[in-house]
């Protein structure tokens, strides 16, 4: 059952939508391309002509900058697939309010600087039409460079001529793909790549462990015991829930490692860390399940208080590091509705139970007082 919840779940995220909205887009300087292609992320498309002859390449670049005050930048990578080694023309607005596209030789994670490329490049000019930036140039590439890897990018702000930092979301670090200049054709590693597969899965199983199970299992917990009739099954179902949250955590705990290894240039340090030291927490919980004493000795009431103390600690920081990851993974916003729908109905149920449980521990009282 949660398997086939999980493999819908990864079908949902695999499978992608497509419109063609670039053959419909106009030009008003009497430009027209031969070429057009919807970019798979970030809203952008890509139009051109190649003329084999001279390999010399006259492009249009769109897309919507992350804020109206951004810039967009669309490179072509002769050295790799990423943005390390993109020969990239990035356009912002200036001062004026007019357009500039500058050119770029990124060789490195971190601040950049306008550069000359490796192409030759002429006719850069750019112009922001209805929210979205357009940036042209024509560029010679090297002889029978037909096929090309490249990148494009979004961003929110410019300071001082520089384009700031973009945004780490899926959509942005999967704004790649290899483009055939003579058939027109755009093949993607984005949405089908790997590396995002793993993060999606990550995402997955450490919001439905650590942040949909533990809170559940402390639930059961706390509240099947006010409901005497329910005898000593509640703690072997406590047990069993944080036991499966556990595992399934762990299994999610490793690949963020991974992930978090293979990261070049972007570090999350605090998530990484609030991971580590949920499962630092986790384990020692489920250790303390073998160190229980027995319900009279005399040191049992510490073991309950330490049990109790760690258990919440781990809910809020679980809960913590989901919207920190939802951040960072930055997904389709219904993920993030999903999971605070899943948060206010696990509360509304805790607030309500705890509710019925001091009525009737209140009841209980008064009854014994009584003598009934
Ligand atoms: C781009 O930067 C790299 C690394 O610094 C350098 O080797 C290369 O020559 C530069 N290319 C151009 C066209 O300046
Ligand atoms: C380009 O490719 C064509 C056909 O494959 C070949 O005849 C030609 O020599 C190549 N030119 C260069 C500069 O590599």
């Amino acid at each position: 059952m949660a398997s086939l919840l999980l493999l819908s779940l990864l079908l949902m995220i695999a499978v992608p939508c497509h419109s063609a909205t670039c053959s419909s887009q106009k030009f008003t300087s009497h430009k027209s391309f031969d070429l057009c292609n919807d970019l798979p992320t970030l809203s952008s498309y890509l139009h051109w002509t190649y003329d084999p002859s001279i390999s010399s390449l006259d492009f249009a670049f769109i897309a919507q900058p992350a804020q109206s005050n951004g810039w967009i930048a669309w490179a072509i990578n002769p050295t790799g697939t990423g943005m390390v080694g993109s020969q990239s023309l990035i356009g912002f607005q200036q001062s004026s309010g007019s357009m500039i596209v500058k050119s770029f030789n990124i060789s490195r994670y971190g601040p950049i600087k306008p550069s000359p490329i490796m192409f030759e490049v002429s006719d850069m000019n750019g112009e922001y039409l209805d929210g979205m930036m357009r940036i042209f140039g024509t560029m010679v590439l090297p002889k029978n460079m037909s096929i090309v890897n490249h990148v494009w990018q979004v961003g929110a702000s410019v300071t001082d001529g520089i384009p700031d930092r973009h945004q780490f979301g899926s959509e942005n670090l999967n704004s790649k793909g290899r483009l055939d200049l003579l058939k027109g054709q755009s093949t993607t590693r984005g949405t089908t790549d790997s590396r995002q597969q793993l993060r999606n899965i990550h995402g997955l199983l450490n919001a439905l462990s650590w942040g949909t199970l533990t809170p559940m299992g402390v639930m059961l917990a706390r509240y099947s015991r006010t409901f005497k009739r329910t005898g000593p099954a509640w703690f072997y179902l406590h047990v069993f829930c944080q036991c499966s949250a556990y595992a399934i955590g762990a299994a999610g705990w490793v690949i963020g490692l991974i992930l978090g290894h293979q990261s070049n240039g972007v570090q999350y340090s605090f998530h990484r860390n609030l991971g580590i030291t949920l499962f630092c927490l986790g384990t020692l919980q489920v250790f303390a399940l073998y160190l229980r004493p027995n319900k009279d000795h005399n040191y049992r009431i510490y073991w309950n208080i330490y049990h109790h103390s760690v258990g919440y600690t781990v809910i809020v920081l679980s809960i913590t590091n989901v919207f920190k990851g939802l951040d960072i993974l930055n997904p389709k916003d219904q993920w993030r509705i999903a999971y605070v729908v899943v948060i206010i109905i696990l509360g509304a149920i805790a607030l309500a139970l705890e509710f019925v449980t001091w009525i009737l521990v209140l009841w209980r009282k008064s009854h014994d007082s009584t003598g009934v």
